[in-house]
């Protein structure tokens, strides 16, 4: 299977994916990551929000402006890095507000994130904020995400390991 095959397989299953009810709540599918499978970075943030429940695109909005200023200051190229998200669809309960997403939607979202960095095999995935971070390097909730910003770290998918660094959420 080429890596463009395997890539449209599983944007169609996340698609289509009800595991966690979130998509009940919003008359949208769960979005899932953008950006080039040769991408050498992959960032992950924590789940999308209002305007990127519209677009269906991770970081559109307002977070979206501001991960492009991180990028614009430290020279990276959006359309070369992966973006995606550990939980894919909207945590929000009355649709109006956003919340963070609960410890059952991440993990029954977080093979996912998985799944989309194997496929991509980057050099480095650049964590935003707790719920990333925690989810990637399997970190206890009781931890303090102060004590991994900006530290490199050693994650593993299967039989893959990856350099992990992290910022707090934009
Ligand atoms: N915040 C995130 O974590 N992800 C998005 O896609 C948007 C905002």
């Amino acid at each position: 299977m080429s890596s463009d095959s395997g890539r449209a397989d599983l944007v169609e299953q996340i698609r289509e994916c009800k595991a966690c009810g979130l998509c009940e709540l919003m008359p949208f599918k769960p979005i899932p990551g953008v950006g080039p499978l040769s991408a050498q970075i992959v960032v992950v943030g924590e789940a999308p929000g209002h305007d990127e429940s519209v677009i269906e695109e991770p970081f559109v909005g307002l977070a979206g402006r501001m991960l492009d200023r991180l990028f614009a200051e430290s020279g990276i190229d959006r359309s070369q890095v992966f973006i995606c998200n550990t939980v894919n669809c909207r945590p929000t309960d009355t649709g109006k507000k956003n919340r963070p997403p609960k410890k059952t939607e991440i993990d029954a979202c977080k093979h996912w994130l998985f799944k989309q960095i194997k496929l991509v095999k980057p050099k480095i995935v650049f964590t935003l904020g707790k719920v990333p971070t925690s989810t990637i390097l399997s970190l206890k909730p009781t931890v303090k995400l102060g004590d991994y910003l900006g530290n490199e770290h050693t994650a593993k998918t299967n039989t893959r390991s990856y350099l992990t660094t992290s910022s707090y959420h934009p």
